[in-house]
């Protein structure tokens, strides 16, 4: 897929304040895990997700329009240690709100550090998604800090610790916003999965 417009929409804390009517892929993980990096990577942008960023504070879902045609959302992260247990609260209920609520949400990517063994925190979250039926994929980041070796280990321990609960996994892609890989991947899936929108 070419990207020809991207552009930010905006950033609410509440679905009745999104815009609607298109297929969205929304983004979530850890902290620092790459995931403005990895979208403005896959839109060929330097800085788009960083405009509405305002680091440590507030906490948005925000909107970006790809060739007029599609949303992507950038979700606040989850497991956060450095806020309060109130806040803590207060973000996972937006994000739970939206997750479950979001009519046009198409695919919720799951990004996951490829240089750290699986986390607790990103565990309970698949399980938890899976659980509720969200669609997800997998994907792993920074693989160019790591060799390929310690790239494949890391999948293979995520896998193993899927497969204590589950038969089948997610679609995985494989990242890095060094050299673009997967690239293509996502956006071609994101083609795809397009083609299944139901207005
Ligand atoms: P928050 O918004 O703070 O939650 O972080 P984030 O998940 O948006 O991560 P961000 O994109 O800000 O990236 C965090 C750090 O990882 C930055 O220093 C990036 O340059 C670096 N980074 C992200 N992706 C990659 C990658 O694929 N390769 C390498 N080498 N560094 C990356
Ligand atoms: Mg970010």
């Amino acid at each position: 897929m070419k990207i020809n417009t991207a552009d930010f929409v905006k950033s609410c804390t509440n679905l009745k304040d999104a815009p609607s009517g298109k297929p969205e892929y929304a983004f979530i993980g850890r902290s620092n895990v790459g995931k403005s990096s990895l979208i403005n990577m896959l839109l060929g942008r330097n800085s788009l997700a960083k405009i509405s960023s305002k680091p440590g504070k507030t906490q948005l879902i925000n909107y970006f329009i790809i060739n007029e045609e599609w949303h992507i959302v950038d979700l606040p992260g989850y497991g956060y240690a450095k806020t309060s247990k109130k806040n803590r609260e207060l973000f996972s209920d937006m994000i739970k709100h939206y997750i479950f609520e979001s009519e046009n949400l198409m695919t919720l990517f799951i990004l996951i550090d490829s240089r750290i063994p699986p986390q607790e925190s990103d565990l309970d979250f698949i399980y938890n998604m899976g659980a509720n039926g969200i669609p997800i994929v997998l994907v792993f980041t920074k693989i160019d800090k790591i060799s390929k070796n310690k790239v494949a280990s890391t999948v293979a321990a995520l896998k193993r610790k899927l497969s204590e609960n589950w038969e089948d996994f997610p679609p995985i892609f494989l990242t890095s916003t060094i050299d673009k890989t997967g690239q293509k991947e996502i956006l071609d899936f994101i083609q795809e999965t397009n083609e299944l929108y139901i207005p």
